[in-house]
């Protein structure tokens, strides 16, 4: 498995990661133990095994496959899925949460594109059956019933998409009760919340999505997701708060993310993806980045924070993000899954030498090589950590360590955005 690429670079950090320790971790520890010092659970998370997937299309593409069936069958006649659950028995939990299920139509998007595998779509696969949630309740945790009724992976995909596709009052999907960043639980709890985030992640969704249907005859659908997506642009342009791209907007229209918030108001993933979905104009896209390389990127204490400055005293209540310390894990300290985006984001926009030197920085070998810098980080220097800590009393200190997904992204940083090479069926491309 480790074999399957192996580069040689300059840089003997990088290729040390590259050819043994991050698919090592990707594989070992997320898709098959899912389970590490911090986090003993063993459940699958709907969005975390499928991005942790991505990273084997190269190396085992069998394993992706075989993953995205497994996903596939843990989605809802209704179309959202199980935000996680324990093998074998499926019992698992029902939520608010908005982003999951687009995770499937994404991976499968990728699947498909590296592998050349189009039959995959075919595959047939269950629903699950369960009561829809309560209008007062956040979540159900239970043990679906497996459905009488399959459908097609290809099927499942759309039955995400168009769940997924909410449209709130400034255009923007729903935040729910969060978005990629698990702990912004609240913003949206009201079911008005909106996450420029999402809108970014779901116009990548869309737009590699509406190939798939063109290729399988569905020109409707198609036009009808590139209508959505070119809509979705438009208001996500207006998203732009003077420097950099909000994060989204609290139930009361209070936006997130914005130089008008006393606390976070600067959010990585909104700048992030604002490039990789290539949504608005590259003018932005670049001012974007810029922001994160003067807020953000801070190359002392070598940490790449979520967002700043962390919540604390504000009155707004996110959620649970609140709750940890500031400067602690996705509460701006560095979420190392978050970095890589930029990382790759850098690499996208042609900032390739800067991306190189980002890569480096996140790297746990170059936190470890003195007593001095052992001291301060304290994790090990063969996997990363999932967050390193931004608070003064504790910078640079790597927290959650092996369970991750920040491994699968950083391979796809080192090896598709730095290195650029990509899998297009049974060739490659090296750019
Ligand atoms: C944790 C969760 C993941 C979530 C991330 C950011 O790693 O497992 O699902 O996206 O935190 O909140």
């Amino acid at each position: 498995i480790l074999d399957a690429v192996q580069v040689h670079t300059p840089d003997d950090s990088f290729d040390l990661l590259m050819n043994r320790w991050l698919l090592y971790q990707d594989l070992s520890c997320r898709l098959w133990a899912r389970s590490a010092y911090h986090q003993p659970g063993g459940a699958y998370g709907f969005r975390d095994q499928l991005q942790d997937a991505m990273a084997l299309s190269l190396s085992r593409p069998d394993l992706v496959r075989e993953h995205l069936l497994r996903a596939a069958g843990r989605q809802f006649l209704e179309g959202d899925v199980q935000h996680w659950w324990h093998a074998p028995s499926g019992r698992g939990t029902r939520t608010r949460c908005s982003d999951d299920l687009l995770w499937l139509p994404y991976a499968v998007a990728h699947y498909v594109r590296t592998t050349g595998d189009a039959a995959v779509l075919d595959e047939r696969v269950p629903y699950l059956e369960a009561p829809v949630l309560a209008p007062d309740a956040q979540e159900a945790y239970g043990l679906p019933h497996v459905s009488a009724e399959q459908g097609p992976l290809f099927e499942h995909c759309l039955r995400a998409i168009d769940k997924g596709l909410t449209i709130g009052a400034h255009g923007l999907p729903l935040m729910g009760a969060g978005d990629w960043n698990d702990g912004m639980n609240r913003v949206g709890r009201e079911g008005r919340g909106e996450s420029t985030w999402l809108g970014f992640f779901l116009h990548s969704v869309l737009s590699e999505f509406a190939p798939l249907c063109e290729a399988r005859g569905d020109q409707a659908r198609a036009e009808r997701y590139r209508n959505e997506a070119g809509r979705l642009a438009t208001m996500l342009e207006q998203t732009w708060d003077g420097e950099w791209y909000r994060r989204g907007y609290y139930d009361d229209g209070t936006p997130l993310g914005s130089a008008q918030n006393d606390e976070c108001k600067i959010d990585s993933v909104a700048q992030s993806w604002a490039v990789l979905s290539g949504a608005v104009p590259v003018r932005f896209a670049d001012r974007a980045l810029d922001a994160v390389r003067t807020h953000l990127v801070r190359r002392g204490p070598q940490v790449l924070p979520l967002l700043t400055p962390p919540f604390d005293q504000t009155a707004q209540d996110p959620g649970y993000i609140k709750g940890y310390p500031p400067g602690v894990r996705e509460n701006g300290g560095q979420y190392t899954h978050a970095a890589l985006w930029v990382v790759m984001a850098m690499a996208k926009r042609g900032s390739g030498d800067e991306a190189v030197e980002l890569f480096h920085m996140l790297n746990p070998v170059n936190h470890t090589r003195t007593a001095a810098d052992v001291e301060r980080y304290k994790a090990e220097p063969y996997v990363l950590a999932g967050d390193v800590y931004a608070h003064p009393a504790h910078a640079g200190r790597g927290g959650w360590s092996w369970y991750t997904g920040s491994a699968g992204w950083m391979y796809r940083a080192g090896l598709e955005s730095i290195l650029g090479l990509r899998r297009r069926g049974s060739r490659f491309e090296v750019d």
